[in-house]
C-alpha cells in the first residue's frame, strides 16, 4: 500500500451540464472538482468560461481545480484565481511568462499549477518546480474526455517524481486523461499522487463507488 497521499479529482467535462449542481453534489466525497476550460484555439473544443466557473464555485461542495486549455493564460488565468479556485493550471506551451504567472496566481491566493502535453519535455521546466504547487502531466492529448491513457507518459511521470523529491519542494504530481481503475495503478506506481478522472467517474452507475474504487486502486498501485 502507498504511504503517499492520493487525491481524486473528477472532471465535470463528462458530467451532465444541464444538471451541474446535482452532478457536483454527487462527487462530494472527492478531493476537488476538475473544471476543464477550453477556448477552441489551444484545443479543438469549447467548454465553459469564467461566468460558469463562478457559478460552479458558488455551488460546489468541494474545492475547484481549474484546468485552462486556453491561449494567452498570462491574460486570462488570474481571473479564475480571483473567482476562488483552489488551484489554477495553465499550459506551459501557451504561457509567455510562466514564472510571472505562477507567482501572480499564488499572490491572489490560489495554488499555482502548470500542465505539459504528453510529449512536451519536462526538463526545460524543472527549475520552475519551487514556483509550483502542482505539476500536471497530460496522459492524453488535451481536448476531449474518453480517450485512452498514453503509457508513453509513464517514464516522464517517474522523472517528475524523482525531480520533485530531489527538489524538496511540495509539488503535487497530477495526471489527467484515460484514468481508470486499471491505469491509475500504473500512474501511481510511477509516482503520480493526484488523479483526474472524467468518464470513469461520471460514466459509472455509482459515482461514489467509482471514486472509492479509484482511491483504492491508486493506493494499491503505489
Ligand atoms: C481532457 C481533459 C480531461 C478530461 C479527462 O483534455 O483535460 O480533464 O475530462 O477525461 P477522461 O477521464 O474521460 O479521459
Ligand atoms: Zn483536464
Amino acid at each position: 500500500m502507498s504511504t503517499r497521499a492520493c487525491a481524486i479529482h473528477p472532471s465535470i467535462l463528462s458530467a451532465d451540464f444541464m444538471n451541474l449542481e446535482s452532478e457536483l453534489k454527487a462527487i462530494s466525497t472527492a478531493d476537488a472538482v476538475h473544471v476543464d476550460v477550453m477556448d477552441n484555439h489551444f484545443v479543438p473544443n469549447l467548454t465553459l468560461g469564467l461566468p460558469l466557473v463562478q457559478g460552479v464555485q458558488r455551488v460546489s461542495p468541494i474545492p475547484l481545480d481549474v484546468h485552462l486549455m486556453i491561449e494567452d493564460p498570462d491574460r486570462w488565468a488570474p481571473a479564475y484565481a480571483q473567482a476562488g479556485a483552489a488551484s489554477v493550471t495553465f499550459h506551459a506551451e501557451a504561457a509567455v511568462a510562466p514564472v510571472k504567472l505562477a507567482r501572480e496566481l499564488r499572490s491572489i491566493g490560489s495554488r499555482s499549477a502548470m500542465a505539459l502535453r504528453p510529449v512536451t519535455a519536462l526538463e526545460p521546466y524543472l527549475d520552475m518546480l519551487p514556483e509550483l504547487d502542482m505539476l500536471l502531466l497530460m496522459t492524453v492529448e488535451p481536448g476531449f474526455g474518453g480517450q485512452a491513457f498514453l503509457d508513453l507518459v509513464l517514464p516522464k511521470i517517474r522523472r517528475a517524481r524523482a525531480a520533485i523529491d530531489a527538489s524538496g519542494a511540495s509539488v503535487a504530481l497530477q495526471i489527467d486523461g484515460g484514468v481508470t481503475a486499471d491505469t491509475i495503478r500504473r500512474a501511481a506506481d510511477a509516482g503520480a499522487d493526484t488523479f483526474v478522472a472524467g468518464s470513469s467517474v461520471y460514466g459509472a452507475g455509482d459515482v461514489e463507488a467509482a471514486i472509492a474504487g479509484l482511491r483504492a486502486a491508486a493506493g494499491a498501485g503505489a
